[in-house]
């Protein structure tokens, strides 16, 4: 039952978490959210100072609350991949520094492994293999879970990821950042079949389409062209409807990928992670697909579906228990495929 502490700079929360093996003995956050509120979107430079500041407060916090001290700790983890370098650089140092001071082993994480790791936080008996529905504001993809360290990339978005199409969409219709809850509350009180959108598709060369991939930009544009046009008419626009239609066909673009991987390879449980996973729309279609094809959908919490430290050093408790370290000399990347997260370590056939 390896005890790890792990640290997770990658965007714009600073967080730091203990947990023992799947058990969270402790899971510091601190947001950045209202910092870059301002700009409309995360400002590295910015995000990379405020996890200087924040990450010795969530550390000495997060050691405090998790009531063990550095004897207990088997090993020290941090988020390497993909993320803002300078953000990354900051969560990457302090880990390695503490390694090398408190002679505990180093192991690097990638984010997504990370996102995958948060469904074992709520669901301990969970064992590959399984499908995990990655959406968060950077990242959108459908990953095969095959074992610790070994995915398969089935699909993913060609263009904007789909929390950044729901923040995108928010601001065309004047709600703020980030925008994806915005949009749910407000698609609460609208009709989702106001508006036919298109739910994007990517083409094959053979004329078909592809089966997983996704592609949003359309989606986004429909939705401009859609508010450009309302707005010609001088009347009010009416923004339930067109966030109520837009989360429909986001949620309905979703469901469809996961069902045809579900069904096409027999995998009968489905984790979802990242933080749409926290909209209504997603939940309620993909639960009631679920009942539909017999399969069984894993929400975990929200606090393990957005970024945090627990999920990281969950996934790093799993390569620890297979003998996986990390070098010291380990970079920092902008992006590294998941598929390639063995990089990450050496003795991993050990
Ligand atoms: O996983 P996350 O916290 O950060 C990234 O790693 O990106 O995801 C943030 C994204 C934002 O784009 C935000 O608008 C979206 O998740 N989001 C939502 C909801 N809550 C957060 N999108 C749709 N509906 C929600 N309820
Ligand atoms: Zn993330």
């Amino acid at each position: 039952m390896p005890r790890i502490l792990a640290i997770e700079t990658s965007c714009d929360e600073t967080a730091v978490a203990v947990v023992e093996d799947r058990r969270v003995l402790s899971n510091m956050v601190a947001s950045q959210v209202a910092l870059h509120q301002p700009y409309g979107g995360v400002v590295p430079e910015v995000a990379s100072r405020c996890h200087l500041e924040m990450v010795n407060v969530c550390l000495d916090r997060a050691l405090a609350e998790s009531g063990l001290d550095w004897e207990a700790i088997d090993g020290v983890a941090a988020t390497v991949t993909p993320g803002l370098v300078g953000a990354l650089l900051v969560g990457v140092t302090a880990a390695k520094t503490l390694a090398l001071l408190r002679e505990k082993p180093f192991l690097g994480v990638h984010h997504l492994e990370g996102h995958i790791y948060a469904s074992y936080l709520s669901e301990p008996q969970l064992e590959p293999p399984f499908l995990c529905l990655l959406v968060s504001g950077g990242h959108t993809s459908l990953i095969y879970v095959k074992d610790c360290g070994v995915y398969e990339t089935l699909g993913s978005t060609r263009d904007d990821a789909a929390g950044e199409a729901f923040d995108k969409v928010a601001r065309l219709l004047g709600l703020g950042y980030p925008g994806g809850p915005a949009v749910d509350k407000l698609a609460k009180a609208g009709d989702p079949a106001a508006f036919v959108l298109p739910e994007g598709k990517v083409s094959l060369p053979n004329g078909g389409y592809h089966p997983y991939d996704m592609s949003f930009s359309g989606l986004k544009t429909a939705v401009l062209r859609l508010v450009e046009k309302l707005t010609a008419t001088g009347r009010d626009l009416p923004i339930a409807d067109l966030a109520a239609s837009f989360q429909e066909t986001m949620a309905r673009a979703l469901t469809r990928r996961v069902v045809a991987a579900a069904l096409n390879y027999g995998i009968e449980r489905i984790a979802i992670g990242g933080g749409v996973a926290a909209n209504s729309g997603l939940r309620q279609q993909l639960q009631a697909a679920a009942l539909t094809h017999g399969l069984q959908v894993y929400f975990p919490p929200l606090k393990y579906c957005t970024d945090n430290a627990a999920m990281i050093a969950c996934a790093a408790a799993a390569h620890f228990q297979r003998g996986d370290r990390s070098e010291l000399t380990l970079g920092v990347h902008s992006r590294l495929p998941i598929t390639e997260v063995m990089q990450l370590y050496e003795n991993s056939a050990a």
